[in-house]
């Protein structure tokens, strides 16, 4: 809990020259006139640079996060060869080894900024180990870093034996999200009822739902219709997010066009996973080759909240990435065809405040009375950071500096021409 004044700093809404003080932890003012601190506090210059609120990533799966090569590495980088290595390496978890992966991720998070993970925890396996690890790891991180988790029934909650008891024990445990699978169950009456069985369930806790939902190139996949209608008829309205949707890409347009007002009905929240889609989905078609990403313009447009995630990071399904969520929005943007001005903040946004609203996180935000959590980029605005993927100058967490790294210049051996390029850019 420290005090810190960030003077003359960008903020992502355009305003410049801003001073923002952190006093024992907390944002306690917001100017653009000099701010008069306390003796004693630290003082930062954002030298005209881009201070953002950090970022959080809506969608990820950190018990298999950094467990690329193990037991062997996917060859074919298909979601097929990827479950088989999956179901290898399971047998072979340990608490010790996934605690020991998901900090070193979280490490690499925090360096780039990330201040917030939704993590969904597969509780397939009867020993549920990794609930168990990343419940630790939760606890382990919370002073630099919110780990929110989803308990998740990767191979069906009616398909695997004992999914949801095993889900059940999860939340018992701890685990704070309702997942679900439901285009993975046998049958597309049984993807209704796991829709069904799990909005209940969290309806009966309390709690906040996030499934993986209709992954897949199939139009007539439509889980997302079964999933708003029971967050309707439950009154679990903004409390229930589908993640994927990459049906909706393939799905008749007629179609779309009842389905979006009863999402809009429901106020599902949406994720998208940007980097995942575009590499998983399409894999059965020739040419033309479907990009699958679902419908982000549209549901935005009808008001619905988009967020985007990483996913995953180097395990058997992606063997890339590192925690950089300026990446995911940046694949977002051309993925999408999100090139407006507008869209391209839409989405820093995504990995912004929008991802912020979808796990309900109090306190997030450039405002007097959060808390004072920031990341300072190498940029002068959010369209330029995702264009850089801006180099994080410094990352705070309630007023303490956890992370710095220096600025990235090329010197350059060139007559007449300058000795240094930062590919900073402002129109002139
Ligand atoms: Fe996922």
């Amino acid at each position: 809990m420290n005090d810190l004044l960030i003077e003359n700093a960008r903020l992502p809404d355009g305003r410049r020259g801003m001073h923002v003080l952190v006093l024992a932890g907390s944002i306690d003012a917001v100017s653009d006139a000099p701010i008069a601190a306390p003796e004693g506090t630290e003082r930062l210059d954002a030298a005209d640079l881009l201070l953002s609120p950090p970022f959080v990533d809506a969608h990820f799966h950190l018990d298999a996060a950094l467990s690329y090569g193990q037991p062997r590495v996917n060859q074919s980088g298909t979601l097929l060869e990827g479950i088989e290595l999956w179901g290898e390496l399971k047998p072979q978890l340990t608490q010790e080894a996934i605690v020991e992966r998901a900090l070193r991720y979280c490490d690499w998070a925090v360096a780039r900024g990330l201040l917030a993970i939704r993590s969904h925890v597969d509780v397939c396996d009867d020993r549920l180990l990794a609930a168990e690890a990343l419940i630790e790891v939760r606890h382990r991180v919370a002073p630099y870093l919110d780990l929110q988790l989803v308990a998740f029934p990767q191979d069906g909650l009616l398909r695997s034996p004992n999914a949801l008891t095993n889900l059940t024990r999860a939340l018992d445990m701890g685990v704070e999200v309702v997942g679900g699978i439901p285009h993975f169950e046998r049958t597309m009456a049984d993807g209704a009822e796991s829709v069904r069985i799990l909005t209940e369930l969290a309806a009966n806790r309390g709690l906040m739902v996030d499934m993986h939902c209709d992954e897949s190139d199939d139009p007539m996949s439509r889980h997302i219709e079964t999933l708003a209608a029971q967050t309707h008829r439950l009154g679990l309205h903004g409390r229930v997010t589908g993640s994927h949707l990459t049906s909706m890409h393939s799905m008749d347009n007629y179609y779309v066009s009842k389905l979006l007002p009863l999402m809009v009905e429901a106020q599902v929240n949406v994720v998208s996973n940007p980097l995942i889609n575009i590499t998983i989905q399409g894999r059965h078609d020739t040419y033309p080759k479907r990009r699958g990403l679902t419908r982000i313009p549209e549901l935005r447009e009808k008001g619905l909240r988009v967020a985007l995630g990483h996913d995953c990071v180097m395990d058997p399904w992606y063997s890339l990435g590192s925690a950089d969520m300026l990446e995911v929005a940046g694949m977002a943007v051309h993925a999408a065809q999100m090139t407006s001005q507008d869209a391209m903040r839409d989405c820093f946004e995504a990995v912004t405040t929008d991802a912020a609203a979808v796990l309900g996180l109090p306190g997030y935000g450039i405002e007097p009375g959060h808390h004072g959590d920031m990341v300072l980029l190498q940029a002068k605005d959010p369209v330029e950071a995702i264009r850089l993927r801006a180099q994080r100058l410094a990352v705070i967490r309630r007023g303490r500096i956890i992370a710095r790294a220096e600025p990235v210049r090329s010197a350059l051996a060139l007559p007449g021409r300058p000795a240094q390029v930062d590919f900073l850019h402002e129109a002139r």
